[in-house]
Protein backbone atom coordinates (compact mmCIF):
# COMPACT_ATOMS: atom_id res chain seq x y z
CA UNK A 1 0.00 0.00 0.00
CA UNK A 2 1.60 3.18 -1.44
CA UNK A 3 1.17 6.76 0.09
CA UNK A 4 -1.25 7.73 -2.39
CA UNK A 5 -3.51 5.44 -0.47
CA UNK A 6 -3.92 8.38 2.58
CA UNK A 7 -7.44 10.10 0.79
CA UNK A 8 -9.93 7.88 1.83
CA UNK A 9 -9.87 7.62 5.72
CA UNK A 10 -10.07 11.56 7.44
CA UNK A 11 -12.16 13.34 9.10
CA UNK A 12 -13.91 15.11 6.43
CA UNK A 13 -15.53 11.54 4.77
CA UNK A 14 -18.51 10.70 6.10
CA UNK A 15 -18.09 9.19 9.68
CA UNK A 16 -19.79 5.82 10.11
CA UNK A 17 -19.14 5.04 6.03
CA UNK A 18 -15.72 3.29 6.38
CA UNK A 19 -15.41 0.54 4.02
CA UNK A 20 -18.67 -1.03 4.38
CA UNK A 21 -19.80 2.55 3.13
CA UNK A 22 -22.90 2.81 5.39
CA UNK A 23 -24.68 5.69 6.73
CA UNK A 24 -23.07 8.02 4.35
CA UNK A 25 -26.12 10.81 5.74
CA UNK A 26 -25.56 10.79 9.18
CA UNK A 27 -21.67 12.20 8.66
CA UNK A 28 -20.77 15.58 8.07
CA UNK A 29 -23.65 17.76 9.01
CA UNK A 30 -23.57 15.61 12.05
CA UNK A 31 -19.91 16.42 12.69
CA UNK A 32 -19.00 18.89 15.82
CA UNK A 33 -17.03 21.89 14.74
CA UNK A 34 -13.61 20.63 15.05
CA UNK A 35 -12.24 23.73 13.80
CA UNK A 36 -8.52 22.79 14.44
CA UNK A 37 -8.32 20.12 12.27
CA UNK A 38 -10.94 20.16 9.19
CA UNK A 39 -9.30 18.32 6.60
CA UNK A 40 -8.34 21.03 3.85
CA UNK A 41 -6.33 20.38 0.76
CA UNK A 42 -4.00 22.69 2.60
CA UNK A 43 -1.27 20.55 4.01
CA UNK A 44 -2.11 19.38 7.64
CA UNK A 45 1.09 21.11 8.46
CA UNK A 46 -0.77 24.46 8.73
CA UNK A 47 -2.98 22.90 11.32
CA UNK A 48 -1.88 24.50 14.97
CA UNK A 49 -2.07 22.24 17.57
CA UNK A 50 -1.64 23.24 21.27
CA UNK A 51 1.08 21.33 22.89
CA UNK A 52 0.36 18.61 25.15
CA UNK A 53 1.69 19.16 28.49
CA UNK A 54 3.76 16.34 30.39
CA UNK A 55 2.73 14.12 32.60
CA UNK A 56 4.96 10.96 35.10
CA UNK A 57 4.50 7.52 34.32
CA UNK A 58 6.57 5.99 37.12
CA UNK A 59 9.97 7.77 37.27
CA UNK A 60 9.01 8.62 33.41
CA UNK A 61 8.23 12.01 32.19
CA UNK A 62 6.74 12.39 28.42
CA UNK A 63 3.85 14.53 26.69
CA UNK A 64 0.11 13.75 28.20
CA UNK A 65 -0.40 12.31 24.74
CA UNK A 66 1.57 9.77 23.00
CA UNK A 67 1.79 8.47 19.34
CA UNK A 68 1.00 4.42 19.05
CA UNK A 69 3.05 3.80 15.87
CA UNK A 70 1.88 -0.02 15.25
CA UNK A 71 -0.21 1.07 12.16
CA UNK A 72 2.86 1.83 10.68
CA UNK A 73 3.04 -1.90 10.13
CA UNK A 74 0.14 -3.11 9.18
CA UNK A 75 -3.01 -4.72 11.80
CA UNK A 76 -5.53 -1.48 10.33
CA UNK A 77 -6.27 -1.92 6.44
CA UNK A 78 -5.15 -0.10 4.31
CA UNK A 79 -1.66 0.09 5.25
CA UNK A 80 0.36 2.61 5.15
CA UNK A 81 3.81 3.33 3.29
CA UNK A 82 6.65 3.92 5.33
CA UNK A 83 7.67 6.91 4.22
CA UNK A 84 4.48 8.53 5.38
CA UNK A 85 4.64 6.54 9.09
CA UNK A 86 8.20 8.74 9.47
CA UNK A 87 6.45 11.73 8.22
CA UNK A 88 3.32 11.48 11.04
CA UNK A 89 5.97 10.62 13.71
CA UNK A 90 8.61 13.63 12.63
CA UNK A 91 5.17 15.78 12.95
CA UNK A 92 4.04 14.35 16.36
CA UNK A 93 7.58 15.11 17.38
CA UNK A 94 7.26 18.94 15.80
CA UNK A 95 3.97 19.28 17.37
CA UNK A 96 5.45 18.45 21.19
CA UNK A 97 4.70 14.84 21.18
CA UNK A 98 7.38 13.01 23.23
CA UNK A 99 5.86 9.29 23.89
CA UNK A 100 6.46 6.72 20.72
CA UNK A 101 5.12 3.33 21.01
CA UNK A 102 6.56 0.33 19.74
CA UNK A 103 7.05 -3.16 19.61
CA UNK A 104 9.77 -6.26 18.24
CA UNK A 105 6.49 -7.92 17.41
CA UNK A 106 4.89 -5.30 15.27
CA UNK A 107 5.74 -6.40 11.55
CA UNK A 108 7.41 -8.92 13.52
CA UNK A 109 10.76 -6.00 13.36
CA UNK A 110 9.68 -3.65 10.57
CA UNK A 111 7.39 -1.28 12.93
CA UNK A 112 11.17 -0.54 15.15
CA UNK A 113 12.98 -0.24 11.95
CA UNK A 114 10.18 2.68 10.73
CA UNK A 115 10.29 4.39 14.46
CA UNK A 116 14.28 4.19 14.98
CA UNK A 117 14.47 5.79 11.45
CA UNK A 118 12.17 8.24 11.91
CA UNK A 119 13.37 9.19 15.57
CA UNK A 120 17.52 9.08 14.81
CA UNK A 121 18.06 13.07 14.39
CA UNK A 122 15.84 13.71 17.70
CA UNK A 123 16.30 10.64 19.64
CA UNK A 124 17.57 12.62 23.03
CA UNK A 125 13.91 14.60 23.18
CA UNK A 126 12.21 11.71 22.75
CA UNK A 127 11.13 8.53 25.13
CA UNK A 128 10.60 5.08 23.22
CA UNK A 129 8.87 2.26 24.29
CA UNK A 130 9.27 -0.91 22.79
CA UNK A 131 8.06 -4.77 23.94
CA UNK A 132 9.66 -8.02 24.14
CA UNK A 133 7.61 -11.44 24.82
CA UNK A 134 7.61 -13.70 22.01
CA UNK A 135 9.90 -15.88 19.92
CA UNK A 136 10.56 -16.12 16.19
CA UNK A 137 11.46 -18.42 13.47
CA UNK A 138 12.45 -16.03 10.87
CA UNK A 139 9.49 -13.56 10.55
CA UNK A 140 6.86 -16.38 12.03
CA UNK A 141 6.18 -15.86 16.39
CA UNK A 142 6.44 -19.10 17.27
CA UNK A 143 4.71 -17.71 21.13
CA UNK A 144 5.48 -16.67 24.06
CA UNK A 145 8.97 -16.45 25.19
CA UNK A 146 9.81 -14.55 28.19
CA UNK A 147 13.05 -16.46 29.43
CA UNK A 148 15.93 -14.28 30.28
CA UNK A 149 18.09 -15.60 27.19
CA UNK A 150 15.02 -14.61 24.93
CA UNK A 151 14.59 -11.09 26.25
CA UNK A 152 18.46 -10.44 25.91
CA UNK A 153 17.94 -11.05 22.09
CA UNK A 154 15.18 -9.38 21.85
CA UNK A 155 16.63 -5.95 23.22
CA UNK A 156 19.97 -6.49 21.43
CA UNK A 157 17.05 -6.16 18.15
CA UNK A 158 15.65 -3.34 19.35
CA UNK A 159 18.41 -1.55 20.06
CA UNK A 160 20.15 -1.79 16.68
CA UNK A 161 16.41 -1.32 14.92
CA UNK A 162 15.59 1.55 16.78
CA UNK A 163 19.21 2.95 16.05
CA UNK A 164 19.97 3.92 19.98
CA UNK A 165 22.09 2.52 22.38
CA UNK A 166 19.23 2.77 25.60
CA UNK A 167 15.41 2.17 25.74
CA UNK A 168 13.37 4.52 27.65
CA UNK A 169 10.46 2.18 28.45
CA UNK A 170 11.17 -2.08 28.16
CA UNK A 171 7.21 -3.41 28.39
CA UNK A 172 6.94 -7.51 28.71
CA UNK A 173 4.41 -7.73 26.30
CA UNK A 174 2.19 -10.61 27.63
CA UNK A 175 3.13 -12.99 30.80
CA UNK A 176 4.70 -16.02 29.82
CA UNK A 177 2.99 -18.59 31.94
CA UNK A 178 5.88 -20.55 31.98
CA UNK A 179 8.57 -18.32 33.70
CA UNK A 180 8.20 -16.51 36.95
CA UNK A 181 8.07 -13.15 37.04
CA UNK A 182 10.96 -12.72 39.26
CA UNK A 183 12.98 -14.02 36.38
CA UNK A 184 12.08 -11.76 33.85
CA UNK A 185 11.79 -8.47 36.58
CA UNK A 186 15.24 -9.07 37.49
CA UNK A 187 16.42 -9.59 33.92
CA UNK A 188 15.16 -6.54 33.17
CA UNK A 189 16.46 -4.56 36.41
CA UNK A 190 20.08 -6.03 35.16
CA UNK A 191 19.87 -4.37 31.53
CA UNK A 192 18.63 -1.25 33.64
CA UNK A 193 22.33 -1.76 35.06
CA UNK A 194 23.83 -2.03 32.53
CA UNK A 195 22.22 1.13 30.79
CA UNK A 196 20.26 -0.51 28.01
CA UNK A 197 17.05 -0.23 29.58
CA UNK A 198 15.74 2.93 31.56
CA UNK A 199 12.43 2.16 32.79
CA UNK A 200 10.57 -1.38 33.30
CA UNK A 201 6.85 -1.62 31.40
CA UNK A 202 4.28 -4.27 31.82
CA UNK A 203 1.24 -4.88 29.24
CA UNK A 204 -1.57 -6.71 30.22
CA UNK A 205 -0.37 -8.10 33.25
CA UNK A 206 -2.18 -10.46 35.92
CA UNK A 207 -2.66 -8.17 39.25
CA UNK A 208 -0.41 -10.87 41.53
CA UNK A 209 2.39 -10.80 38.89
CA UNK A 210 2.33 -6.66 38.22
CA UNK A 211 2.93 -6.38 42.13
CA UNK A 212 5.62 -9.45 42.74
CA UNK A 213 7.19 -7.65 39.11
CA UNK A 214 7.37 -4.18 41.19
CA UNK A 215 8.89 -5.83 43.96
CA UNK A 216 11.96 -6.87 42.18
CA UNK A 217 12.03 -4.00 39.84
CA UNK A 218 9.90 -0.86 40.17
CA UNK A 219 7.15 -0.98 36.73
CA UNK A 220 7.01 2.49 35.42
CA UNK A 221 3.87 1.71 33.57
CA UNK A 222 1.76 -0.95 33.06
CA UNK A 223 -0.24 -0.65 29.33
CA UNK A 224 -3.57 -2.55 29.07
CA UNK A 225 -6.64 -1.64 26.60
CA UNK A 226 -8.48 0.72 27.53
CA UNK A 227 -11.10 3.43 26.45
CA UNK A 228 -15.22 4.00 26.55
CA UNK A 229 -15.59 0.77 25.06
CA UNK A 230 -13.40 -1.48 27.00
CA UNK A 231 -13.47 -0.92 30.44
CA UNK A 232 -11.71 -3.86 32.23
CA UNK A 233 -8.84 -2.05 34.14
CA UNK A 234 -11.18 -0.75 36.24
CA UNK A 235 -12.68 -3.78 36.87
CA UNK A 236 -9.62 -6.55 37.29
CA UNK A 237 -8.04 -4.07 39.66
CA UNK A 238 -5.35 -3.13 38.12
CA UNK A 239 -5.86 0.24 37.62
CA UNK A 240 -6.20 0.43 41.76
CA UNK A 241 -2.49 -1.68 41.73
CA UNK A 242 -1.17 1.29 39.76
CA UNK A 243 -2.60 3.60 41.93
CA UNK A 244 -1.39 1.93 44.95
CA UNK A 245 1.78 1.70 43.88
CA UNK A 246 2.70 4.70 42.02
CA UNK A 247 2.81 3.25 38.43
CA UNK A 248 1.79 5.00 35.08
CA UNK A 249 -0.86 3.76 33.34
CA UNK A 250 -1.26 3.93 29.17
CA UNK A 251 -4.31 2.74 27.56
CA UNK A 252 -3.93 1.09 24.23
CA UNK A 253 -6.88 1.44 22.09
CA UNK A 254 -8.18 4.33 23.15
CA UNK A 255 -10.18 5.51 20.57
CA UNK A 256 -11.38 1.61 20.50
CA UNK A 257 -9.28 1.17 17.46
CA UNK A 258 -11.14 3.76 15.26
CA UNK A 259 -14.94 3.23 16.53
CA UNK A 260 -15.05 6.03 19.55
CA UNK A 261 -13.98 8.60 16.39
CA UNK A 262 -17.85 7.53 14.06
CA UNK A 263 -15.64 5.99 11.03
CA UNK A 264 -17.42 2.91 11.53
CA UNK A 265 -21.34 1.90 11.27
CA UNK A 266 -24.04 -0.46 10.99
CA UNK A 267 -23.68 -2.54 8.20
CA UNK A 268 -19.36 -2.17 8.33
CA UNK A 269 -17.44 -4.60 6.70
CA UNK A 270 -13.62 -4.76 7.83
CA UNK A 271 -11.09 -6.07 4.60
CA UNK A 272 -9.99 -9.63 5.59
CA UNK A 273 -6.82 -8.26 6.40
CA UNK A 274 -7.74 -5.33 8.96
CA UNK A 275 -7.54 -7.03 12.18
CA UNK A 276 -10.69 -5.28 13.77
CA UNK A 277 -12.56 -7.99 11.57
CA UNK A 278 -11.99 -10.79 13.93
CA UNK A 279 -12.84 -8.24 17.20
CA UNK A 280 -16.05 -9.36 18.44
CA UNK A 281 -17.32 -5.70 19.80
CA UNK A 282 -17.60 -5.19 16.11
CA UNK A 283 -19.37 -8.19 14.93
CA UNK A 284 -23.00 -6.71 13.04
CA UNK A 285 -25.63 -7.42 15.82
CA UNK A 286 -22.48 -5.92 18.79
CA UNK A 287 -21.50 -2.99 16.77
CA UNK A 288 -25.41 -1.98 16.42
CA UNK A 289 -25.73 -2.13 20.59
CA UNK A 290 -22.07 -0.85 20.69
CA UNK A 291 -22.56 2.12 18.62
CA UNK A 292 -24.52 3.80 21.89
CA UNK A 293 -20.99 4.46 23.25
CA UNK A 294 -20.26 6.36 20.23
CA UNK A 295 -23.26 8.72 19.95
CA UNK A 296 -22.87 9.15 23.61
CA UNK A 297 -19.47 10.60 22.63
CA UNK A 298 -20.44 12.40 20.19
CA UNK A 299 -22.84 14.14 22.30
CA UNK A 300 -20.97 15.50 24.52
CA UNK A 301 -18.31 15.94 22.04
CA UNK A 302 -21.35 18.19 20.30
CA UNK A 303 -22.05 20.33 23.48
CA UNK A 304 -18.08 20.90 23.71
CA UNK A 305 -17.05 21.95 20.35
CA UNK A 306 -14.89 18.92 19.80
CA UNK A 307 -14.86 15.72 17.76
CA UNK A 308 -15.89 12.53 19.56
CA UNK A 309 -12.20 11.17 19.12
CA UNK A 310 -10.86 14.30 21.38
CA UNK A 311 -13.77 13.70 23.85
CA UNK A 312 -12.81 9.76 24.24
CA UNK A 313 -9.38 10.89 24.49
CA UNK A 314 -9.82 13.64 27.13
CA UNK A 315 -12.67 11.07 29.39
CA UNK A 316 -9.26 8.99 29.46
CA UNK A 317 -7.46 11.81 29.96
CA UNK A 318 -9.38 12.98 33.35
CA UNK A 319 -9.71 9.94 35.34
CA UNK A 320 -6.00 9.69 36.64
CA UNK A 321 -3.41 12.05 36.49
CA UNK A 322 -1.16 9.30 35.69
CA UNK A 323 -2.92 8.41 32.50
CA UNK A 324 -0.95 8.71 28.98
CA UNK A 325 -2.70 7.89 26.03
CA UNK A 326 -1.37 6.77 22.95
CA UNK A 327 -3.63 7.20 20.07
CA UNK A 328 -2.64 5.01 16.96
CA UNK A 329 -2.86 7.07 13.58
CA UNK A 330 -0.94 6.77 10.17
CA UNK A 331 -2.96 9.86 9.15
CA UNK A 332 -1.26 13.31 9.69
CA UNK A 333 -5.13 14.98 9.99
CA UNK A 334 -6.27 12.44 12.48
CA UNK A 335 -2.89 13.32 14.27
CA UNK A 336 -4.09 16.65 14.70
CA UNK A 337 -7.08 16.03 15.80
CA UNK A 338 -6.13 13.55 18.68
CA UNK A 339 -3.73 15.91 20.10
CA UNK A 340 -6.51 18.62 20.15
CA UNK A 341 -8.00 16.79 22.94
CA UNK A 342 -6.42 18.30 25.32
CA UNK A 343 -8.80 21.38 24.54
CA UNK A 344 -11.57 19.10 25.65
CA UNK A 345 -11.34 19.34 29.92
CA UNK A 346 -13.92 17.47 31.92
CA UNK A 347 -14.49 19.00 35.14
CA UNK A 348 -15.25 16.60 37.90
CA UNK A 349 -18.90 16.78 38.14
CA UNK A 350 -18.56 16.42 33.96
CA UNK A 351 -16.41 13.28 35.10
CA UNK A 352 -19.07 11.56 37.05
CA UNK A 353 -22.71 12.56 34.76
CA UNK A 354 -20.22 11.58 32.43
CA UNK A 355 -19.83 7.72 33.99
CA UNK A 356 -23.53 7.49 34.63
CA UNK A 357 -24.67 7.72 31.29
CA UNK A 358 -21.71 5.71 30.54
CA UNK A 359 -22.76 2.61 32.49
CA UNK A 360 -26.37 2.74 31.11
CA UNK A 361 -25.23 1.25 28.44
CA UNK A 362 -25.13 -2.39 27.87
CA UNK A 363 -21.55 -3.53 25.65
CA UNK A 364 -21.49 -6.28 23.60
CA UNK A 365 -19.16 -8.82 22.64
CA UNK A 366 -15.49 -8.68 23.49
CA UNK A 367 -12.09 -6.83 22.58
CA UNK A 368 -10.74 -10.02 21.28
CA UNK A 369 -11.27 -13.31 19.87
CA UNK A 370 -10.61 -16.19 22.63
CA UNK A 371 -6.98 -16.78 22.26
CA UNK A 372 -6.14 -13.59 22.54
CA UNK A 373 -7.53 -13.21 25.68
CA UNK A 374 -6.76 -15.69 27.06
CA UNK A 375 -3.21 -14.32 26.85
CA UNK A 376 -4.07 -10.98 29.19
CA UNK A 377 -4.38 -10.70 32.69
CA UNK A 378 -2.14 -13.77 33.21
CA UNK A 379 -0.56 -14.59 36.44
CA UNK A 380 2.96 -15.96 36.21
CA UNK A 381 4.31 -19.22 38.07
CA UNK A 382 5.93 -19.29 41.51
CA UNK A 383 9.62 -19.34 41.33
CA UNK A 384 10.52 -22.37 42.77
N1 LIG B 1 0.18 -3.55 24.50
C1 LIG B 1 -0.55 -4.11 23.57
O1 LIG B 1 -0.87 -5.29 23.64
C2 LIG B 1 -1.04 -3.29 22.42
C3 LIG B 1 -2.01 -3.80 21.55
C4 LIG B 1 -2.40 -3.00 20.49
C5 LIG B 1 -1.86 -1.73 20.32
N2 LIG B 1 -0.89 -1.28 21.16
C6 LIG B 1 -0.29 0.06 21.01
O2 LIG B 1 -1.29 1.03 21.26
C7 LIG B 1 -1.38 1.94 20.15
C8 LIG B 1 -2.80 2.41 20.00
O3 LIG B 1 -3.72 1.33 19.91
P1 LIG B 1 -4.47 0.94 18.56
O4 LIG B 1 -3.75 1.54 17.40
O5 LIG B 1 -4.69 -0.51 18.57
O6 LIG B 1 -5.92 1.59 18.71
P2 LIG B 1 -6.45 3.10 18.68
O7 LIG B 1 -5.38 4.05 18.93
O8 LIG B 1 -7.65 3.12 19.55
O9 LIG B 1 -7.01 3.23 17.19
C9 LIG B 1 -6.21 3.24 16.05
C10 LIG B 1 -7.14 3.25 14.86
O10 LIG B 1 -7.98 4.40 14.92
C11 LIG B 1 -7.81 5.22 13.79
N3 LIG B 1 -7.79 6.61 14.24
C12 LIG B 1 -6.96 7.16 15.17
N4 LIG B 1 -7.26 8.46 15.33
C13 LIG B 1 -8.27 8.73 14.48
C14 LIG B 1 -9.03 9.90 14.18
N5 LIG B 1 -8.77 11.05 14.80
N6 LIG B 1 -10.02 9.81 13.25
C15 LIG B 1 -10.28 8.64 12.62
N7 LIG B 1 -9.59 7.50 12.86
C16 LIG B 1 -8.61 7.56 13.78
C17 LIG B 1 -6.50 4.81 13.16
O11 LIG B 1 -6.56 4.97 11.76
P3 LIG B 1 -5.63 6.03 10.99
O12 LIG B 1 -4.28 5.41 10.91
O13 LIG B 1 -6.33 6.15 9.66
O14 LIG B 1 -5.68 7.29 11.77
C18 LIG B 1 -6.43 3.32 13.52
O15 LIG B 1 -7.15 2.56 12.58
C19 LIG B 1 -0.85 1.13 18.98
O16 LIG B 1 -0.39 1.94 17.92
C20 LIG B 1 0.26 0.32 19.62
O17 LIG B 1 1.45 1.09 19.69
C21 LIG B 1 -0.49 -2.04 22.22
Amino acid sequence: MNDSNDNNAGINMPRRGFIGGVGLTAMAAALPSMAATERTNDSPSTVKTPAPGLRRLGGLEVSEIGLGCMGGSGFYYPFPGKARMISVIRDAVDRGVTFFDTAEIYGPFTNEEVVGEALQPMRQKVVIATKFGFSYNGNESTGLDSRPANIRRAVDGSLRRLRTDYIDLLYQHRVDPKVPIEDVAGTVKDLIAEGKVKHFGMSEPGPRTLRRAHAVQPVAAVQNEYSLLERSPEKNQILAICEELGIGFVPWGPVARGFLTGRFGEGTVFAKEDNRARVPFFFPEAMKQNLAVHDLAHRWAQRKGVTPGQLSLAWLLAQKPWIVPIPGTTDPWHLAENLGAVNARFTPDEVLQFRRELEAIRIVGERAAPGALAMSGVEAPEKK
